[in-house]
């Protein structure tokens, strides 16, 4: 049995958590396999938004049993708090919910570490959600990391302590204007650790390995974005692990010959949230309708989006890097109304038209070149079928398929689970 993949194709936020949830009737078992809780993932259904931010978004299903990977890496404080907002839902989490033991652990200092490098980059900033993401897998790399099957053994608040000192020395490296109370936060976290250690803890990769065998059928989630991959993303402003296709791989223990369809998420214009580049950024109107219409605001931190036009040049690399073999397109309905639409199919490189993606896609060096679509007046929030979209979207639709020469199979017009019609 294959495992299906599913991925956001630009800077994250593509609507991952609403697709994971609508897919998951079709699934057994529901994998996270990197990202942390800079993630926040969407679901609406029966009039309920629900924002999930470690937690697959197969969890509302009685169905599904949702796993969190090894790639991930876990704030219990965050945790827990997504358990508490679960409670009131009766989802019986000890064996719905299996979390890997390999997984990292993201400490108080870790987020405080995230806090103080930023703040001493002033204006080079990554614009980084501030969850400890950098530091957790920096020092998972560096072979100090604290994992979840490390809270089973005795000895592992001494690792901690050691840790936890080092960072603060670190943090006093900075120089950085950062006020925190650490007693105040260890209290938080070791409180939230014992909530943890009430969860079931798998070895995912012999767990996943096993459903396999037995004919299971598993979607791995993916968190962010490719364009935030730390390789292939916009590097330095990128997270710190690999949100395309291979992280799927190394996140949960899956061989890449047992990966099957590949979907890949993408919404109609682009956003971006934090710093960066993005030559199709908007400062006009229709860049303010976007974000006002699509209420295109950080469902983990509240920040504004940015917005601009879909960017084709960026779209092609993503489903190429990934291997994408069904497209979804998110948020059609928020560019109704709009009397033209532009795409990006080309850059203008330092005096030269390329059509891939740039070492260096900053500002100075990249403009797009655009090709102009027509816009369509109809509401589509309503729309559940295909053969009832309107004829512009239609053509924008197969346009976009011509050019990346995969189909799109999901077409997204509203936040609800039901606002969801298959091609
Ligand atoms: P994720 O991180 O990829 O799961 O996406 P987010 O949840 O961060 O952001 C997507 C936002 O768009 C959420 O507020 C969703 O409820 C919303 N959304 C998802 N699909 C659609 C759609 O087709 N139309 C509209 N208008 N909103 C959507
Ligand atoms: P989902 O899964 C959008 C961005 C941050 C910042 C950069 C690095 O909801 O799509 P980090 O906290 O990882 O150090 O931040 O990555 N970022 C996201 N942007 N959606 C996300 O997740 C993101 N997770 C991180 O804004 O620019
Ligand atoms: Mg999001």
């Amino acid at each position: 049995m294959a495992v299906d993949l599913l991925l956001g194709l630009q800077w994250g936020d593509e609507g991952k958590g609403k697709i994971v949830d609508v897919l998951t009737q079709n699934y057994d078992i529901i994998a996270r396999f990197q990202g942390g809780p800079n993630a926040g993932h969407t679901l609406e259904f029966d009039g309920i938004k629900h924002v999930l931010h470690t937690i697959p978004s197969g969890i509302f299903h009685e169905n599904a049993v949702n796993v969190v990977g090894n790639g991930v890496v876990i704030d219990p404080v965050i945790f827990k708090r997504e358990l508490d907002n679960l409670q009131q839902f009766n989802i019986d989490i000890k064996s719905r919910l299996l979390i890997s033991r390999k997984a990292h652990l993201i400490l108080p200092t870790h987020r405080l570490l995230d806090a103080a490098s930023e703040a001493s980059k002033g204006k080079a900033k990554i614009g980084s959600t501030l969850k400890g993401i950098g530091p957790t897998y920096m020092d998972k790399t560096g072979r100090n990391g604290i994992r979840v099957g490390d809270i089973e053994m005795k000895d592992w608040k001494k690792r901690y302590r050691a840790l936890a000192d080092k960072h603060e020395a670190m943090i006093d490296y900075y120089k950085a204007e950062i006020e925190y109370d650490l007693k105040e936060l260890e209290a938080e976290f070791f409180e939230a650790v014992k909530v943890l250690k009430e969860l079931t803890f798998i070895d995912s990769e012999e767990y996943l390995f096993q459903a396999q065998q037995a004919g299971k059928k598993i979607l791995a989630e993916g968190a962010q974005g490719s364009l935030l991959d730390i390789d292939f993303g916009t590097y330095p402003y990128v997270t710190s692990s690999n949100t395309t296709a291979a992280g799927a791989c190394t996140g949960l223990g899956v061989a890449p010959r047992q990966i099957g369809e590949v979907f890949g998420i993408f919404k109609a214009y682009t956003t971006r949230v934090g710093s960066g580049p993005f030559p199709t950024e908007l400062f006009d109107d229709y860049g303010e309708t976007m974000g006002r219409v699509g209420r295109e605001f950080g469902a983990t931190t509240g920040r504004p989006r940015r917005c601009g036009w879909l960017d084709l040049v960026a779209l092609k690399y993503a489903v190429q890097v990934n291997g994408v073999t069904q497209l979804m397109m998110m948020k059609g309905d928020v560019l109704s109304g709009f009397d033209k639409l532009m795409v990006a199919t080309a850059y203008k490189y330092k005096g030269e038209t390329i059509t891939h993606l740039p070492y260096n896609i900053e500002p100075e060096n990249v403009e797009p070149i655009y090709t102009e679509m027509k816009g369509w007046s109809q509401d589509l929030t309503g729309m559940t079928k295909a053969d009832e979209l309107p004829e512009a979207l239609n053509d924008y639709i197969a346009y976009l398929e011509g050019e990346l020469n995969v189909p799109i199979k999901i077409v997204s017009v509203g936040p609800d689970r039901t606002q969801t019609i298959h091609r």
